[in-house]
């Protein structure tokens, strides 16, 4: 798997669980939702600045920083608090412009390691997530794409 399929499928697959989480009322479903987005967005981050951004990209890392501390705001609050919605909207598009910016902006000088290196760093970051998650990463290629 290429190192930029491997993001775009947890760019995608985070996207889903924040469409999820705006669409449900239910509290213990809220809860699930978020722990899934706090696992995801983590080792996401992670395996983004030890691998992929090399120290090029410091705006990357300001936002992630956000993020992180949104993600830290979420974990202490309950989900039927008012601020909840308001912290998950707002965490929702800055990951939401993040991801975008990533895949605008940083894939396109990822392409140009050449097709054999992104994927010698896309197996890196998937034992990467192996090694943080104890799940393997899925291979790229399968599921939705856009
Ligand atoms: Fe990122
Ligand atoms: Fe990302």
């Amino acid at each position: 798997m290429t190192a930029t399929n491997l993001l775009k499928k947890q760019h995608q697959e985070v996207k889903s669980l924040f469409r999820r989480v705006q669409k449900t009322e239910d509290t213990e479903a809220r809860h699930d939702l978020r722990k899934e987005i706090i696992n995801n967005l983590t080792v996401h981050a992670k395996i983004e600045e030890e691998i992929f951004y090399l120290d090029l990209v410091l705006e990357a890392y300001e936002e992630h920083h956000v993020v992180k501390l949104l993600l830290e705001d979420l974990s202490n609050i309950d989900a039927a608090d008012k601020t909840f919605t308001a912290k998950m909207t707002v965490l929702g598009e800055l990951v939401e412009h993040h991801a975008d910016e990533e895949e605008k902006d940083m894939f396109p000088l990822a392409q140009k390691l050449g097709e054999a290196q992104l994927e010698a760093v896309g197996e890196r970051m998937a034992a990467r997530v192996e090694a943080l998650t104890g799940q393997a990463a899925e291979p790229a290629g399968r599921g939705r794409r856009r």
